[in-house]
């Protein structure tokens, strides 16, 4: 579903990332790990297109990502979470999931039943449709950015740092229901910092230090890998 083939991205001319192979297959769970300012957010970057590969290809389902554009991921099945949730602070939560569900193309399913499942998976979100986004909790604001991506029913989605700055408790909740949508037949890339959490629901990971994958496996594996301990856990 999601292909980078030895890819080089940089920032006018600093390097960022290099020789980056990395692929996420239909059903699985991918965790991307890696310190603050390893290249993750880019590499998000880099597979929505928002910045453009200097070598090799960049794959979302099966189309090249240069060719396809940004704007047309939503129809093809990819939901994007982006770092910092991205809501539109001066809209309600519902015009927000109606935004995300307009992104899809007319062929969707009605917006009312998806409403409603997204409700059914985040109870404290029906509470709040008529609220603006930007005076809800973080907690809260991390639960509407994930609805506003699943309420187009994608098959990938991809979530950068998604936990970031929630306590502990509602990192731990955020992680259940992200395991839950895997299950459900989602596959999910899913970048984040909190190693021990992500590779506990991942089936793979990579672990990206200086824009470079430094260690890649089984989740089971780079947990107990004293390399990617050293490097990074
Ligand atoms: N738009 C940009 N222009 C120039 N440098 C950038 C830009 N975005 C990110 N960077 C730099 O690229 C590096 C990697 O950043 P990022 O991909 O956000 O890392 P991470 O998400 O892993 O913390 C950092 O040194 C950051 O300052
Ligand atoms: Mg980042």
């Amino acid at each position: 579903m999601l292909e980078l083939n030895d890819v080089d991205t940089a920032y006018g001319a600093v390097p960022m990332l290099r020789n980056v192979v990395m692929s996420v297959q239909a059903g699985e769970l991918v965790c991307l790990l890696g310190p603050n300012g390893a290249g993750k957010t880019t590499t998000f970057m880099t597979v929505c297109g928002v910045v453009r590969a200097q070598r090799g290809k960049v794959s979302v389902m099966g189309k090249d990502i240069a060719v396809l554009g940004t704007e047309n991921l939503a129809s093809l099945g990819v939901g994007l979470v982006p770092e910092g949730r991205r809501l539109f602070p001066g809209l309600t939560v519902l015009e927000n999931l109606r935004l995300g569900y307009d992104a899809v193309s007319a062929r969707g399913p009605n917006f009312e039943p998806q409403l409603e499942k997204m409700c059914a998976l985040f109870p404290r979100i029906r509470e709040r449709l008529r609220q603006l986004a930007g005076t809800l909790s973080g907690g809260e604001q991390a639960m509407v950015a994930l609805a506003r991506a699943l309420i187009g029913e994608p098959k990938l989605v991809i979530m950068d740092e998604p936990s970031l700055g929630l306590s502990p408790k509602l990192i731990g909740e955020y992680f259940e229901i992200t395991q839950e949508i895997h299950r459900r037949g989602t596959t999910i890339l899913l970048i984040e910092q909190n190693a021990e959490m992500g590779l506990s629901i991942a089936d793979r990971g990579y672990v990206l230090v200086k824009g470079k994958v430094a260690q890649e496996g089984p989740a089971k594996e780079l947990l107990s890998s004293k390399v990617a301990k050293s490097l990074y856990l």
